[in-house]
């Protein structure tokens, strides 16, 4: 069970909710099928080139553009998640479109609550790529904690930073 509950200023409306619904629906086939040809293990990313950020997780991304994370995070995001959520994290309607996650934090006017509601967003991030998606015993999308170290994972927040909707 995960019951992440999405940031209040982010929580999308009911269409939106009804094509996740949908985009969510159509993965649970394709990542059956996925499973079964063995290509969906989580790939381990080479991150020696950043040094390590320590064995706590960090509250918000340590690498907001910096180059080699976005190097890093780039070839992970094709490894390990645009199988689902597209190719340059263009969604083919599968999974969200990754692009689209910071979208309420850019239209909001106010610096401090601009920075905060980024702060909140990786937070949300992080949870979903460590722990994935479960509902109802069904595997939405497969957890990363202890295959991607969170270097790894920041670098594909920072990767994903650079592919933004709107801009910051
Ligand atoms: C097997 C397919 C699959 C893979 C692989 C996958 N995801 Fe997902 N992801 C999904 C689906 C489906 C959802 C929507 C889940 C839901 O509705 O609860 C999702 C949701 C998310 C969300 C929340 C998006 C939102 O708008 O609320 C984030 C962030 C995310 N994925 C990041 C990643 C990252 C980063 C990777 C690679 C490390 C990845 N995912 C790999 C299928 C996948």
């Amino acid at each position: 069970m995960n019951n992440l509950k999405r940031p209040r200023a982010l929580r999308a409306g009911a269409v939106r909710k009804m094509g996740v619904l949908l985009a969510a629906a159509a993965c649970i086939g394709g990542a059956t099928l996925a499973w079964s040809h063995g290509d969906v293990t989580p790939q381990a990313v080479d991150t020696s080139a950043l040094g390590s950020l320590g064995k706590d997780w960090k509250p918000e991304n340590p690498y907001r553009g910096n180059a080699s994370a976005i190097k890093i995070g780039t070839s992970a995001y094709n490894q390990n998640c645009a199988r689902c959520h597209g190719i340059e994290a263009i969604s083919g309607g599968i999974a969200p479109d990754l692009r689209k996650i910071d979208n309420d934090c850019a239209a909001l006017k106010d610096a401090a609550k601009k920075t905060a509601c980024v702060k909140e967003m990786d937070d949300y991030f992080l949870t979903t790529v460590r722990h994935g998606r479960t509902r109802n015993g069904a595997v939405y999308m497969p957890p990363f904690e202890g295959t991607m170290s969170q270097e790894a994972i920041w670098s594909i927040k920072a990767y994903l930073e650079t592919r933004r909707d709107k801009p910051m």
